[in-house]
């Protein structure tokens, strides 16, 4: 089982540079711009650690307006498997398999768009914010950016020098409000507020950009609509998926089976199940493992899921029985799949 039928470019790690202790910049050789896609999208790479196949999404924080090689940066998350290899082990020459970008936290970046862009972002998800900061900045000369940065201490400000020299290079069209948690200072509905009237739009089509833990999500988001803001001109890029504090408790063992396929499995406690699948060798594929990019739907014929979060399909969908297997969990003693048609 596998994303079999998807496009994966196979690039070699060009360079690594190190952003702060726990965040690196991995930069892939990409010479016949192969790769393309549009600042903010996000790509599922697949690195082999010791023998085993992981695939990850990570957005882009390169330009490709800019004509910029193809990179991801990267943040440790503690007990990671894949952002540790990437932070602690990765190097030059190594192989990498890129899918092309996808995603919808794009902006269209055009010379002629006169706009202002707000952008919140915490930790690593600056990452495709300063993708579409550096090309507005580079390629709208009429628009301008306000960003909320949010980080626990100054030492973990990705991207700082970079953000310094852009801010000294467009003093009138960059503004950087850093955000300190370890200072006790918050990106909350009051920050916002603050934020929004200290800084007023310079051009009256103003886009907001959200890209932050799920609490830091939630907050925003829903400050900024009860502002007003509408659908078209809010884009949220979540990491993580909410925390559920009412997620159904998922049966341990309870046993999985897919229409057509000979054999089952039980799904173990604190699995998905797609790991189940994989161990049946079902006919499912996968490619992101975040609920993202929808490659391992299934139709639930019997038994009872938690869907978990699952991004990738629409409400329709959802109501119709489909569940993305990477991120359902078992409600019931016994789970029957369907292929998804
Ligand atoms: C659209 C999208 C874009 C992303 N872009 C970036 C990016 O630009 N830079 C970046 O560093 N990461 C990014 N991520 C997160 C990335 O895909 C991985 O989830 C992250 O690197 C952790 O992977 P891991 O293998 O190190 O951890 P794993 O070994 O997979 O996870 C270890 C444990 O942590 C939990 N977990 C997984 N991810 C997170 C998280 N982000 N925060 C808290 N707990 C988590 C898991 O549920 C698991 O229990 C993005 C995710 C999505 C969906
Ligand atoms: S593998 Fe991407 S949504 Fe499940």
């Amino acid at each position: 089982m596998s994303g079999e039928g998807r496009t994966v470019l196979p690039l070699t790690i060009s360079g690594i540079r190190r952003e702060t202790a726990d965040a690196v910049t991995v930069v892939f050789h990409d010479p016949g711009g192969r790769v393309g896609g549009s600042a903010g999208r996000y790509v599922i790479v697949r690195v082999v650690i010791d023998g085993e196949e992981h695939r990850r999404v990570f957005s882009l924080s390169s330009t490709p307006e800019l004509g910029q090689a193809p990179s991801i940066t990267v943040k440790r998350l503690p007990g990671g498997r894949v952002s540790t290899h990437f932070v602690e082990q990765a190097g030059a020459g190594d192989s990498i398999g890129v899918e092309p970008p996808e995603g919808a936290f794009e902006v269209g970046i055009d010379p002629t768009n006169r706009r202002t862009y707000f952008a919140f972002a915490a930790g690593s998800g600056i990452v495709p914010v300063m993708s579409i900061l550096r090309g507005v900045l580079a390629l709208e000369p009429r628009s301008a950016v306000r960003l909320a940065y949010g980080n626990r201490r100054p030492e973990d400000v990705i991207f700082a020098a970079e953000l310094e020299e852009l801010q000294a290079a467009h003093p009138d069209r960059l503004a950087v409000a850093h955000v300190m948690s370890g200072q006790g200072n918050r990106i909350d509905r009051r920050f916002v507020d603050r934020f929004l009237a200290t800084h007023p739009p310079a051009a009256a089509d103003v886009w907001y950009l959200l890209c932050g833990p799920p609490g830091m999500n939630r907050v925003v988001e829903a400050r900024l609509r009860t502002l007003g803001v509408m659908d078209d001109r809010l884009l949220v890029e979540r990491y993580v998926p909410p925390g559920r504090e009412e997620a159904p408790v998922p049966y341990d063992g309870a046993l999985l089976r897919m229409e057509g396929h000979g054999s089952s499995s039980r799904v173990a406690a604190g699995e998905v199940l797609l790991d189940a699948l994989d161990r049946m060798a079902a006919p499912v594929f996968y490619a992101c493992r975040s609920g993202v990019c929808g490659t391992c739907r299934a139709r639930l014929g019997s038994g009872r899921v938690d869907p978990g979060v699952p991004f990738a399909l629409t409400e329709e969908e959802q109501d119709s029985g489909m569940i993305l297997t990477c991120v359902a969990r078992p409600l019931s003693a016994e789970v029957v799949l369907r292929p998804p048609d």
